[in-house]
């Protein structure tokens, strides 16, 4: 069974209140916190504030996708605001090591993302310290793009290597609707972001429970 994270970014940023309890009561596991910050993309979002005053009102697993150049800077922030997964953005740092483990040393759980044009093998010397793995499946900064079928290879990629006994999580992130959620999880992928096709859809329950069964 896959986990479905749900990306925030599609919800009505008016009564995210409601968009949060809406999730709770489908069960949906984990909650998808996109990051951005006008210069590692060209889009702006919301930040650690936004995060921490949501915390109160689901037991959800925060997963941040944190899509900004220096993502040291927001490590305590993000540890004080609650959340539980902390992804960097491999391309937006010249020491990714050194970010791996301050996120450690804060009690987050550790996770890298790569952009679609950037190698999968790029992630090799890291793999044995992360506990996720996300690959882009569009140009990271906005949601709505058309999934990057090829992105999949790397997904393949990834679930050749946990074989070796790595312990990472594998994410893909953009266009997964039920069509490319299906193959994503064919290919070895374990959780799924999901943006307009969770918050888009007529029964959020009914689309909750169909990618949350998919194996
Ligand atoms: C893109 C974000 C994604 C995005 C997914 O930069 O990282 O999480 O919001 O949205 P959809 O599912 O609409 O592609
Ligand atoms: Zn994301």
């Amino acid at each position: 069974m896959c986990i479905l994270a749900p990306s925030l970014l599609a919800a009505d940023f008016s009564k995210l209140k409601d968009e949060v309890n809406i999730l709770n009561e489908a069960k949906t596991p984990w909650l998808h916190l996109d990051i951005m910050d006008y210069c590692f993309v060209p889009n702006l979002s919301f930040g650690a504030g936004i995060v921490k005053s949501l915390r109160p009102y689901t037991q959800m697993i925060f997963d941040a996708h944190l899509m900004v150049i220096e993502p040291e800077k927001y490590i305590k922030d993000f540890k004080n605001a609650g959340a539980d997964y902390f992804t960097f953005h491999l391309e937006a740092t010249d020491n990714p090591q050194k970010v791996i483990d301050e996120i450690r040393a804060n009690g987050m759980k550790v996770g890298i993302s790569i952009k679609p044009k950037t190698l999968v093998s790029d992630l090799e010397p890291y793999l044995e310290y992360l506990d996720l793995i996300l690959i882009m499946s569009v140009e990271p900064g906005f949601g709505g793009q058309k999934f990057m079928w090829d992105m999949l290879e790397k997904i393949q990629w990834l679930k050749a290597k946990k074989q070796e006994g790595y312990n990472y999580l594998i994410e893909i992130d953009g266009g997964i609707n039920r069509e490319t959620a299906k193959a994503a999880v064919k290919s070895g992928a374990e959780v799924l972001v999901a943006g307009t096709a969770v918050f888009g859809a007529t029964d959020l329950g009914a689309e909750v429970a169909y990618y949350s069964t998919l194996e």
